[in-house]
C-alpha cells in the first residue's frame, strides 16, 4: 500500500527521499513521486511504475533543497499514472500533499471546490486535500501551514496519513493523522516523517508514533504535536531496536528468502528471557493481567487476518490444550461486523505483524467497546494496534519487508505458545514436568530449523517437478490444519498458482473430486495423535492417481511402505511445535516455485504487506 517519506533538516533531501522510498516499495505500489522546496520553488517529479523510473528522471537534474516529501502510490481512486500519482499541489502549485488511506466524502468535496473554481488535474481523492488547505488559507487570511491543515482535516471523514510543504511556510512539513499510520523520526537538527520505520531507519531510531487525530508541525529545530482542538501534546519518543541492516537483502536475492533463514535467529529472539528451563517459568507480565483477571477468564478470541490468522487457529487449539480456556477464533473483518458476544470475561488477542491492519484495530475497538480485555501480539513497536490494548507480547523479528509473511508467522506461534503456558501456570492447569517439558522443545527448534534450512537444495529439486502444475491442494489435520491453510496461502500469494489449504478430515467432502494425476497434494504426516488418519488421506488421494508430496519425520516406514512422490524430511518434536518447522518447509518450496516462475517474490502483484484500508 502507499507510503510517505518526508525530511525537513540541514541536508540535501533528494537522495533521503529516494532512498526512504526504496525502502518502502515492498508495501506494494505502482506509482512515486516527490516534492522538493528549492529557492523559494516546488519541484515536482513524479512517474508510473518503480523508484527506478523516477531514479532516472531525476538522477543527473541538480535538485538541491533541504525539505521536501515522496510518496509511493497504490492505486484506489484513478489507474496508475503520473497524473495521479503523489504529491499532488493545489491551484497555483505552492502547496503539496502526499496522502495514505482513503477520503470517503471527496466526490462531494471535489464538486465543491470545482464550483469554487479550483481546477482538478487528477483522479485521485488526494487532490481535494491541496484544493482545500489552498481554501482554508485564502478563507482564515493567512499563510500559516499548520492552521490551514487544522481546518482543512475538518472537512475530511475516511482515513488519511498526510505530509504537506508550502511555500509560504519554508522548511516546515505538517503531517496529520487519521486511521492510517504515520511516524516522526527525531534526529539533530532534521526532522523525518514516514508512514513505516525502515523508510527513516537508517538515519535515526528515535521515533513518535502519532495517534489518530493529532496534527504535527516539523521544521529543522522542533517537532509540535497537537490535538483536533489544537492543544499542545506531548508525545513519548520510543527508541526502536532495530539494526537497519536487518533492513537489507545481506546478499540474498529476496528479502523472503533471507527473512525464511532468518528463522532461528528471530524465534530465539522471540523466546528470549520469557522463558526459564530451572525452574521451568514462563514470564509474559508485558500482558499487565493480574493473576486474578487470568482466573475470571471465560473465553478467549484470536482475532487477525491473513497469515496472523492462521497463528490464532493454532492459539485457539493451544489455549484450550494447554490452559484449559474456551477459545475461538475469527478472521478480524467478520469479527467486527457480526455482533460478537464478547464481555469484560473475555480476553481478546489480536495478532498482527505491522500492527496497522485496519480491519484487526477496528475489531480491537469493537472489542473493547463491549467490555472485553484485549492484548496483542504485534512485530512493530508503538503500532496502532499497540496503542489499542492493556498489554503486548511483541514478536522480535526486526522489519519484515517480504510482503508474505514467514518470520513473524513463526515467532507468532512462538507466541500463542507461551501466553498458553502462561496462562495455564497461572490457572494453576499445567504440571510443572509437563511445562518443562514444553519449554525443552521450544529451546531446540531453532537448531531444528537449521536442519531444514541446509537441506534447501533438496526442496528446491522438489520444486522443478511441480512448478508448472497449475493447481495445488495442502492438507493437515489438528495443529497442522492451519499449515496447511499457510501453505497454500504461500504459495498462491508468491507463485500466483491457485492453492487451497483443506482439513484433511474434509478433502472427501469436495475437493476429492479434483483429484488427478495432475494434482499435486501436499500432505503434512509428522507424527502426531492424528498421524494415522492422515496416512489413510494419503491412501485415498493414491487411490485417485494424485500425486503427494508429504512432509514427514525421518525414519517413517508406515509412509515410506505406501509410497509418495516427494518427502520433505524434518526433525521430530511435538505436535505443536511441528507447525513451525513444518512451516519452514512449505515456505520454502513456496519461494523455490514462484522463483522458478520468474515471479516479483518480495512485491507480488495486487498485495499490499499492510493493509491500512478495509
Ligand atoms: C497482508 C499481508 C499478509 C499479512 C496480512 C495481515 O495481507 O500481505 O502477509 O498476513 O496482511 O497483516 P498483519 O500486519 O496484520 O499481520
Amino acid at each position: 500500500m502507499c507510503g510517505i517519506v518526508g525530511y525537513t533538516g540541514k541536508k540535501e533531501v533528494k537522495d533521503i527521499l529516494l532512498n526512504g522510498l526504496k525502502k518502502l516499495e515492498y508495501r506494494g505500489y505502482d506509482s512515486a513521486g516527490v516534492a522538493i522546496e528549492v529557492n523559494g520553488m516546488l519541484v515536482l517529479r513524479r512517474c508510473e511504475g518503480k523508484i527506478a523510473n523516477l531514479e532516472k528522471i531525476i538522477h543527473n537534474e541538480s535538485i538541491i533543497g533541504t525539505t521536501g516529501i515522496g510518496h509511493t502510490r497504490w492505486a484506489t481512486h484513478g489507474r496508475p499514472s503520473e497524473e495521479n500519482a503523489h504529491p499532488h499541489t493545489d491551484c497555483k502549485g505552492r502547496i503539496v500533499v502526499v496522502h495514505n488511506g482513503i477520503i470517503e466524502n471527496y466526490i462531494s468535496l471535489k464538486k465543491r471546490l470545482e464550483k469554487e473554481g479550483h481546477r482538478f488535474r487528477s483522479e485521485t481523492d488526494t487532490e481535494v486535500i491541496a484544493h482545500l488547505i489552498e481554501k482554508c488559507m485564502s478563507k482564515a487570511k493567512t499563510k500559516d501551514l499548520l492552521r490551514a491543515v487544522h481546518l482543512a482535516v475538518g472537512y475530511l471523514k475516511g482515513s488519511f496519513a498526510i505530509a504537506c510543504i508550502s511555500l509560504d511556510d519554508p522548511d516546515t512539513i505538517v503531517a496529520a493523522r487519521q486511521f492510517s499510520p504515520l511516524i516522526i523520526g527525531i534526529g539533530k537538527e532534521e526532522h523525518f516523517v514516514a508512514s513505516d520505520i525502515p523508510a527513516i531507519l537508517e538515519h535515526t531510531r528515535n521515533i513518535i508514533s502519532m495517534n489518530d487525530g493529532q496534527i504535527a508541525k516539523l521544521t529543522p529545530k522542533k517537532v509540535d504535536i497537537y490535538d483536533l482542538q489544537m492543544k499542545k501534546v506531548s508525545a513519548q519518543v520510543m527508541n526502536i531496536p532495530w539494526d537497519p541492516v536487518t533492513a537489507e537483502k545481506s546478499g540474498y536475492r529476496h528479502f523472503m528468502l533471507k527473512e525464511i533463514f532468518e528463522q532461528p535467529r528471530t524465534i530465539e529472539e522471540t523466546f528470549r528471557g520469557r522463558i526459564s528451563l530451572d525452574p521451568a517459568k514462563i514470564f509474559l507480565e508485558t500482558m499487565d493481567i493480574s493473576t486474578e483477571d487470568i482466573k475470571n477468564i471465560q473465553g478467549i478470541v484470536f482475532i487477525g487476518c491473513g497469515t496472523a490468522y492462521h497463528a490464532g487457529i493454532i492459539g485457539k487449539y493451544i489455549v484450550e490444550n494447554e490452559a484449559k480456556i474456551p477459545a475461538d477464533v475469527d478472521v478480524a473483518s467478520e469479527f467486527r461486523y457480526r455482533d460478537p458476544l464478547v464481555n469484560k470475561n473475555t480476553l481478546v488477542v489480536a495478532i498482527s505483524q505491522s500492527g496497522e491492519t485496519a480491519d484487526t484495530i477496528q475489531a480491537v475497538r469493537e472489542a473493547r467497546k463491549k467490555g472485553a480485555k484485549a492484548i496483542a501480539i504485534c512485530n512493530v513497536i508503538g503500532s496502532s494496534i499497540t496503542r489499542e490494548v492493556t498489554g503486548v507480547i511483541y514478536t522480535r523479528t526486526g522489519p519484515e519487508i517480504g510482503v508474505a509473511s514467514t518470520k513473524a508467522f513463526t515467532a507468532q506461534i512462538v507466541a500463542v505458545y507461551m501466553l498458553a503456558l502462561y496462562l495455564g501456570t497461572k490457572k494453576g492447569v499445567i504440571k510443572q514436568q509437563h511445562l518443562s517439558d514444553m519449554i525443552n522443545d521450544l529451546l531446540c527448534i531453532p537448531k531444528q530449523i537449521e536442519t531444514i534450512l541446509k537441506k534447501e537444495s533438496l526442496i528446491k529439486v522438489a520444486a522443478h517437478k511441480y512448478f508448472t502444475k497449475k493447481d495445488f491442494l495442502y492438507l493437515g489435520r489438528h495443529y497442522n490444519y492451519p499449515i496447511a491453510l499457510e501453505g497454500a496461502l504461500k504459495l498462491k500469494e508468491i507463485s500466483y498458482i491457485h492453492a487451497e489449504g483443506y482439513p484433511a478430515g474434509e478433502m472427501k467432502h469436495g475437493p476429492i473430486a479434483l483429484i488427478d494425476q495432475n494434482m499435486p497434494v501436499v500432505v503434512i504426516t509428522t507424527k502426531s495423535s492424528v498421524y494415522e488418519k492422515i496416512l489413510s488421506n494419503i491412501e485415498e488421494i493414491k487411490a485417485r492417481s494424485g500425486l503427494v508430496i508429504a512432509i514427514a519425520n525421518k525414519g517413517d516406514k508406515k509412509l515410506e511402505k505406501i509410497g509418495v512422490d516427494d518427502i520433505f524430511y524434518v526433525p521430530k518434536t511435538s505436535e505443536v511445535l511441528s507447525t513451525i518447522l513444518n512451516t519452514v518447509t512449505l515456505q520454502l518450496f513456496a519461494y523455490h516455485v514462484a522463483e522458478l516462475l520468474g515471479c516479483d517474490i518480495d512485491q507480488p502483484r495486487n498485495l499490499a504487506k499492510s493493509v491500512v484500508v478495509e
